[in-house]
């Protein structure tokens, strides 16, 4: 996708003139690297009111939360199409396919924390 809309910014089209969309096949096979962190850590999903333990078993916060029964809003569970996409109210998290965090949101398909964290699920 980066690469499609590279054309239009060097050609001095505004990033926000350009429309994209993402379609995701039902089979992806998501390569996450492993967490950095094995934990345990304390994750706070805030807007649930729970409290929940996470260690590396757990795979990434996404997975954590459905296990404490949160039906928490995903689609292509890939780092895609940012369904998943939730604020970190505190703590650090790291994303499992080494993509940057520009603000305090993080897709929660693929991310870990890195210390306890509170998230807004
Ligand atoms: S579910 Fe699509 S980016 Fe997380």
């Amino acid at each position: 996708m980066t690469a499609a809309r590279q054309p239009f910014a060097t050609a001095g089209v505004p990033d926000a003139s350009v429309v994209s969309e993402t379609f995701i096949s039902p089979d992806i096979e998501m390569d996450l690297g492993a967490p950095t962190a094995t934990g345990p850590f304390e994750v706070k999903l805030r807007a649930s009111c729970i409290v929940a333990e996470w260690t590396a078993k757990h795979g990434t916060l996404l997975d954590l939360a459905e296990a404490n029964g949160i039906v928490a809003p995903s689609h292509c569970r890939a780092g895609l199409c940012g369904t998943c996409r939730t604020t970190v109210h505190s703590g650090d998290t790291e994303s499992l396919t080494g993509a940057a965090t520009h603000d305090a949101t993080i897709l929660t398909c693929c991310s870990a924390p890195l210390g306890p964290v509170e998230l807004d699920l």
